[in-house]
């Protein structure tokens, strides 16, 4: 059972679930209110892998940030970080090599919040950083991370956008604001994504996925499922990186131990969800 947090930092909302919070609720989290955990408890319910599918995500976005670091990339700029849990891209990152750079982004005040205070607590303010903001905002968002100091604009970044573009609908252009960053990252750099889909079928026969999707719409953030073809398009512009667009318990597998990813080995689809890794020429 999770305890509630202790103070609310500013700007929170907590008259309606925030996907930042449901997600770290699934994660085994404490950075969420009772709104939270019952509409979570609700989406497990009804569809009782959604928890699973959440992990599943987190360990992605594990092995990509393990996998970019051995490939010499030292610079992360990772958009809807989320609320800080086990296996942060910095903590990852650093792992690796020590030097490590990473500006977190993410627009809801809690993540920002805890972010803050575990990179006051444990990061290096000159090698990391967080701010509040809406990734939308492309060319705010690149100032304001650039202004940091933690990144060197003329060297690779690791652009991670994890588990977050199934918030944006048409009207938001999601595809323009991914084309937008890939104008502005340097040559060399790599994008890292994975998003939420319907193609192929659950693994516990009756599909009950469209109805946690519909239950996202009394939250603060509605989701929009997508195909691996209008995922694929996210990539367009970048080279794919081996093995390509595949379901998320096909990704690199080996790179770092996965737990809740061992469990769809054998129903890749059942993951409900894609991930790649392109880099740009
Ligand atoms: C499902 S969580 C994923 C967290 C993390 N990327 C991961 O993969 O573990 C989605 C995150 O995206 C954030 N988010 C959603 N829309 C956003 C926006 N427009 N700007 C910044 N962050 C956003 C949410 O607040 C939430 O923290």
């Amino acid at each position: 059972m999770s305890q509630e947090p202790q103070y609310v930092p500013e700007g929170v909302d907590l008259d309606r679930p925030n996907p930042a919070r449901i997600y770290d609720w699934f994660l085994g989290g404490s950075s969420n209110w009772a709104i939270d955990r019952e509409f979570g408890a609700k989406a497990i319910e009804t569809f009782p892998m959604v928890k699973t599918i959440a992990r599943v995500g987190r360990e992605f976005l594990g092995r990509g940030v393990q996998y970019l670091a051995r490939q010499g990339v030292t610079q992360f700029l990772d958009l809807g970080s989320g609320v800080p849990t086990v296996g942060n891209v910095h903590e990852i990152a650093d792992s690796v090599n020590p030097d490590s750079r990473c500006v977190y982004v993410d627009n809801e005040p809690v993540a920002v919040a805890h972010s803050r205070v575990l990179l006051e607590r444990q990061g290096d303010l000159t090698r990391h950083a967080v701010l509040h903001g809406d990734l939308r905002n492309v060319e705010e968002i690149w100032e304001r991370a650039m202004d940091t100091g933690v990144l060197n604009p003329t060297q690779p970044i690791g652009l991670i956008v994890c588990g977050v573009l199934y918030f944006f609908g048409p009207d938001d252009d999601p595809h323009g604001i991914v084309a937008r960053y890939r104008e502005l990252l340097p040559a060399g750099s790599y994008f890292l994504a994975s998003h939420l889909t319907f193609d192929g079928g659950p693994a516990d026969g009756e599909d009950k996925r469209e109805e946690v999707r519909k239950q996202y719409n009394q939250s603060s953030a509605p989701l929009f499922i997508r195909t691996r073809e209008e995922f694929t398009r996210f990539f367009d512009g970048y080279e794919l990186v081996d093995p390509g667009v595949v379901w998320i318990p096909q990704w690199r597998t080996d790179e770092r131990e996965s737990p809740a990813t061992a469990e769809f080995l054998d129903n890749p689809p059942a993951s409900s969800a894609f991930a790649a890794v392109g880099r740009k020429p």
